[in-house]
């Protein structure tokens, strides 16, 4: 279904699909070995030694209507992969698939733009699978090894974009509602007081839902607020 270009060494793959963009068609998918300047959410790095899954899809979709939920899905299918594995993988909204309370994969997703106009969405993915030292991460990280899963890199990316294409025709036809059960039956954060952070904002309050939309409904003290994006803090 989808091309896979493979790679020792790039300095990123969502890079690499934003520079090449309009030669490659939809669903190309790009993975590198190791990447020289991995880039994680909010312009942080993503350091990427061998062992890791590194690699990102582009996509070209008529209807660009639900982009912000293409991220939710992807955190999703990782972590239906990862219980494949045997792994109890849980989401932390938006995007966040953690495991054992440690991150195991991050996503960031970059649209691509030509004229004014969304030509694609780099949709990038850093899944920790082989790596033994994660002590660079700058928070509790994870990886399947370290949960005591081996499992080969290939099959585990073949699984992950196996779970996506059978669930991204729904989700551009109906968004986030499309996923929506099975997105908040891992989002174990319902009714936990966290904050959310977002640039030098911080809000803080109880978790009340995931919206049809995909966004967080938080009661705070000044009453319910849904929230677009930011980074919980739990
Ligand atoms: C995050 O949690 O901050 C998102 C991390 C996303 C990392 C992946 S690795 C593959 C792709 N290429 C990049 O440069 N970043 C993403």
């Amino acid at each position: 279904m989808e091309r896979i270009l493979h790679f020792e060494e790039l300095d990123s793959t969502n890079t690499y699909l934003k520079t090449h963009c309009a030669q490659l068609p939809d669903k190309t998918v790009v993975t590198a070995k190791r990447q020289t300047a991995g880039r994680g959410r909010y312009d942080r790095k993503w350091i990427s030694q061998p062992g890791g899954l590194y690699f990102s899809v582009l996509l070209k979709p008529q209807k660009t209507d639900f982009l912000p939920n293409l991220t939710q899905l992807m955190a999703l299918c990782v972590c239906r992969a990862a219980e494949n594995c045997g792994v109890k993988a849980v989401l932390k909204w938006p995007n966040d698939v953690l495991a054992d309370g440690k991150k195991l994969c991050g996503i960031l997703s970059e649209a691509v733009m030509s004229g004014g106009q969304i030509a694609g969405v780099a949709l990038g993915v850093g899944v920790n699978v082989e790596q033994t030292d994660l002590r660079h991460v700058g928070q509790p990280a994870v990886s399947l090894r370290g949960l005591g899963v081996r499992t080969e890199r290939g099959a585990f990316l073949q699984q992950i974009l196996d779970l996506f294409w059978r669930d991204y025709p729904a989700l551009l036809q109906r968004g986030f509602e499309a996923v929506r059960g099975p997105y908040k039956q891992r989002f174990v954060y319902i009714g936990r007081q966290i904050s959310v952070q977002n640039g030098n904002k911080t809000l803080f309050g109880t978790v009340q839902d995931v919206s049809p939309r995909g966004t967080l409904i938080l009661s705070t003290a000044k009453g319910p607020e849904e929230i677009y994006i930011g980074d919980l803090i739990v």
